[in-house]
């Protein structure tokens, strides 16, 4: 064998661990944590460069959490002195929310609209609270069709006036679907392990099926709707 070929072997090789290891479960980074492999902070840095990298072709998310790195220092603290909650669970997982459910911090709550830039909501939403009391890092908002594609039916799945066009990672020409398009554009191109997306017909299931992700559509009333600019009492879930 040449240097040259055996040269390329090695890159090769080299590419497809640094490509494998970008994509990991909620499970993965768990052990990771628990087993000194990776810290929070760490984490949170890789998903900001990715973003950075990614996003501006993606569109999957409207904006990142400045407190991110804070919150993700914070849960390191928490788990080198070994508080209970923080071996378990979603602590120091970040965690990417669709632009529809409220957070009570410095990121907006704009359903993609900028008719809601800059309004103040009265608390987290209901999953925000229990994901921060879980330890969870909130890492940002995620794109999706602008009011969940409830302010026109025949507007384009995936875009927002904030936002932009969502694309799809694998056909950038494909739609990636709606309206959750950011939580599962972003998840399919490892910008975050997990993101949250609301449905009300289809907007879960059609966006995670069309960007290759796992989607769960809880059955409605399971998971808390406060907080989440809302569609439909009887058909609108968290997922
Ligand atoms: C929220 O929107 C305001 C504009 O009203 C902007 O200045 C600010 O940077 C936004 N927050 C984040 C975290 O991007």
């Amino acid at each position: 064998m040449s240097i040259s070929s055996l040269l390329l072997l090695v890159l090769l090789a080299l590419l497809s661990l640094c490509y494998a290891q970008k994509e990991a479960t909620i499970q993965e980074l768990r052990l990771a944590f628990n087993t000194n492999r990776i810290n929070s902070r760490q984490l949170v840095e890789f998903y900001l460069g990715e973003i950075k990298k990614l996003n501006p072709v993606l569109k999957g998310i409207l904006e990142v959490n400045p407190d991110a790195l804070y919150e993700a220092d914070r849960a390191d603290r928490e788990r080198a002195a070994k508080v209970p909650r923080s071996m378990v669970g979603l602590h120091g997982i970040p965690v990417l929310l669709k632009d529809t459910i409220a957070t009570k911090d410095k990121l907006n709550t704009t359903a993609g609209s900028f008719a809601l830039l800059g309004s103040t909501v009265p608390q987290d939403a209901g999953i925000v609270s229990r994901l921060r009391k879980a330890g969870a890092i909130i890492l940002g908002k995620a794109s999706l069709s602008e009011w969940s594609s409830f302010r026109s039916l025949s507007a384009p799945s995936g875009f927002s006036p904030r936002g932009g066009q969502g694309k799809n990672p694998y056909v950038l020409s494909a739609t990636p679907c709606g309206s959750s398009s950011g939580p599962a554009i972003s998840v399919a191109a490892n910008m975050v392990a997990v993101s949250i997306g609301t449905e009300t017909d289809g907007s879960i299931l059609c966006p995670t099926s069309f960007n290759s992700v796992v989607g769960i559509k809880p059955t409605v009333g399971l998971t808390s709707r406060a907080g989440v600019i809302p569609i439909s009492p009887s058909l609108d879930t968290v997922g």
